[in-house]
């Protein structure tokens, strides 16, 4: 993959640079995406039977068990090329904001520490009713599992259609998206709002727009590089025409 002279110099430069990821970032760690036509998670389930608040109090056990078998494909997938090259880039510039729409926790485990997760983590449950609990739980056979404390279903700490992005994670993205002199988006088809405003939040505050993807988004006639291929292979080729060479050699 070539990587034009130009944006090396551009990122070499940067104080700070911010990222945005999305499904696409964690396909190559065998996670499905969602609005891919043939393997998409949204071309075989229907959003509003499975990730809505309405959804949840009509069957909570269809949700939690929908919920239980994308969490143990999260458990047994392993971060890749593409989750190491952005830990990798944090460790390059002086500041590095990542923020993802994905709830799988690879760049976590990919060892980025400071991570902006809009859409939660599939791996942590909280209470559905207000008493904030977050506790254990035990799986049931025949019942969503319930609250320790107050005795209501728990649920996934993930947001749902219909439901508001986390308020502090929100507002430290957006500031990340206003402050960056370079933005990533990687991996993400840029359909889903809040996260995709974010690279024209940065966009009109003058930062360069840089796209990693295997395919055009409505967001690539707006960039100023467009990367196509996968981020396992973009990500690291970046970092490598841009400091040298990285974790992965
Ligand atoms: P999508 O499934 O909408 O988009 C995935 C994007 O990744 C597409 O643009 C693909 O072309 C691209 N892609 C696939 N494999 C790739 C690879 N190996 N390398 C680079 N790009 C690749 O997923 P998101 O944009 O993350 O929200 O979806 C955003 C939100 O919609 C999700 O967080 C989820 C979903 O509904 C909630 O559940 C709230």
């Amino acid at each position: 993959m070539d990587i034009p002279h130009d944006l090396t110099v551009l990122l070499r430069g940067a104080e700070h640079i911010a990222a945005l990821t999305g499904a696409g970032i964690s396909a190559e760690s065998g996670l499905r995406t969602f609005r891919d036509t043939q393997t998409g998670l949204w071309a075989q389930y229907r959003p509003e039977d499975l990730a809505t608040p309405k959804a949840f109090a009509r069957n909570p056990k269809l949700v939690w068990d929908w919920y239980a078998w994308r969490r143990e494909a999260v458990s047994e997938a392993r971060p890749n090329a593409g989750h190491y090259a952005l830990t990798e880039i944090g460790r390059r510039v002086p500041r590095f904001t990542l923020i993802t729409q994905n709830v799988d926790g690879l760049h976590q485990r990919a060892g980025n520490r400071d991570l902006i997760e809009l859409h939660g983590n599939i791996t942590r449950v909280r209470c559905s009713a207000s008493c904030g609990a977050v506790t254990s739980w035990e799986e049931r056979p025949d019942e969503a599992p319930r609250c320790v404390r107050c005795g209501a279903f728990l649920r996934p700490d993930v947001v749902w259609f219909g439901e508001a992005l986390p308020r502090a994670a929100l507002d430290a993205a957006l500031e990340a998206a206003r402050t960056c002199r370079v933005f990533l988006s990687i991996g993400t088809s840029g359909m889903v709002q809040l996260a995709a405003s974010l690279a024209y939040a940065a966009k009109n505050r003058g930062a360069a727009l840089v796209e990693i993807n295997l395919e055009p988004t409505p967001l690539t006639p707006k960039v100023d590089f467009f990367l196509q291929g996968k981020s396992g292979d973009v990500s690291p080729a970046l970092v490598r025409a841009t400091w040298g060479a990285g974790r992965d050699g």
